[in-house]
């Protein structure tokens, strides 16, 4: 197996009025060439902060702080904006958080395709039209529909054109933010499978990044489990789903027992990540932990090997709940 995308130790701070909020914290991790990694966590956890870094696509006011992202033998962070250039949409690219909301109105969605492929160079009309065509037969869309607009467009298929226009330069890494958040079950099940064929039919490396581990194990190898910045838990789905460690992804697996209930909103872990400004001191997740203990509180874990290729942070791992 290769790695295509090596992640060590990333840390990012977003700026409040002067004063750091450590938004990631020391997160590592390897995606496949032609496997999928899940990123699962409660909102706020920095999902979406660490996918936007790895397209260096962070706002102003958020700054990678410590790390690497090694695509290949290439570390991204030292790269020129110029050099890095060569890198985003054409090796690595995200359909974002909530985008298939924001397409543009008043253009149809053959052209927003047509805006996408001339990130990679200019290409004349009629090989544009070619390929809008292909991509969108690719992503499961009737290539006459490119004349339409999104307002023509179901959830399911708008999405499906996002999918399409991170595509557009044929990257080798594809990142999902949430792309099945909003849409009703049967859809998110087609927009999953769909991302699951490109996988399997390009060879793509897939990152999905969910709220939902229901999804994670439709369609993912591995999984990441992030809470307040931190890795709380690494592993293949096999390991997570069947010898949990960390408190906390046990307390999502109960949150979603049952996979074809994929999407259902996490309703039931009492309490609330903690807001940066007021992070506990020892562990992230002491607060609402049911096993914690008084080291808990004075002390954060370290990330460790439980098994071969399976991490945790937890002082208490031996604890089954
Ligand atoms: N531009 C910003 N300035 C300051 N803080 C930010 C900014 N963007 C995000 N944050 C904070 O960083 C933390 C991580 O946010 P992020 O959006 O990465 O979480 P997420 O896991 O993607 O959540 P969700 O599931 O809701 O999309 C949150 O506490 C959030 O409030
Ligand atoms: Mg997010």
């Amino acid at each position: 197996m290769s790695v295509v995308l090596d992640v060590q130790n990333l840390s990012i701070d977003y700026q409040d009025n002067g004063h750091p909020l450590h938004a990631v914290v020391d997160v590592s991790f390897q995606v496949q060439k032609g496997r999928s990694l899940g990123l699962v966590g409660e909102s706020g956890c920095g999902k979406t902060t660490t996918m936007l870094s790895l397209m260096r696509l962070l706002p102003a006011e958020g700054r990678i702080v410590g790390g690497a992202i090694r695509y290949h033998d290439t570390d991204l962070l030292q790269l020129s904006e110029k050099a890095m250039q060569q890198y985003r949409w054409k090796h690595l690219a995200i359909v974002f958080q909530g985008a298939m909301n924001a397409l543009n109105p008043v253009r149809t969605v053959g052209d927003q395709i047509a805006e996408a492929l001339q990130k990679d160079k200019h290409i004349d009309r009629r090989k544009a039209r070619i390929r809008i065509g292909e991509l969108m037969e690719m992503v499961g869309i009737a290539p006459e529909r490119a004349a339409q607009y999104p307002h023509q467009f179901s959830g399911g298929m708008r999405q499906r054109a996002m999918i399409a226009m991170a595509l557009a330069c044929e990257p080798d890494v594809l990142i999902a933010d949430e792309p099945t958040t909003a849409l009703d079950v049967m859809i998110q099940a087609q927009i999953l499978e769909l991302l699951k064929h490109l996988q399997e039919q390009l060879g793509l490396s897939v990152i999905l990044v969910t709220h939902d581990l229901g999804v994670v194990a439709e369609v993912c190898d591995d999984v990441l489990v992030m809470y307040g910045g931190k890795t709380a838990e690494y592993g293949s789905v096999d390991t997570i789903f069947n010898e949990p460690v960390h408190p906390y992804t046990r307390r999502l697996l109960e949150a979603f027992p049952d996979v074809d209930r994929a999407g259902s909103v996490l309703t039931s872990i009492p309490g609330h990540p903690p807001p940066l400004d007021a992070l506990p001191l020892g562990c992230r997740f002491e607060p609402r932990c049911p096993i914690r203990s008084d080291l808990c509180a004075k002390a954060s874990p370290m990330l460790t090997e439980q098994q071969p290729d399976h991490f945790a942070a937890c002082h208490h791992p031996e604890i089954q709940l």
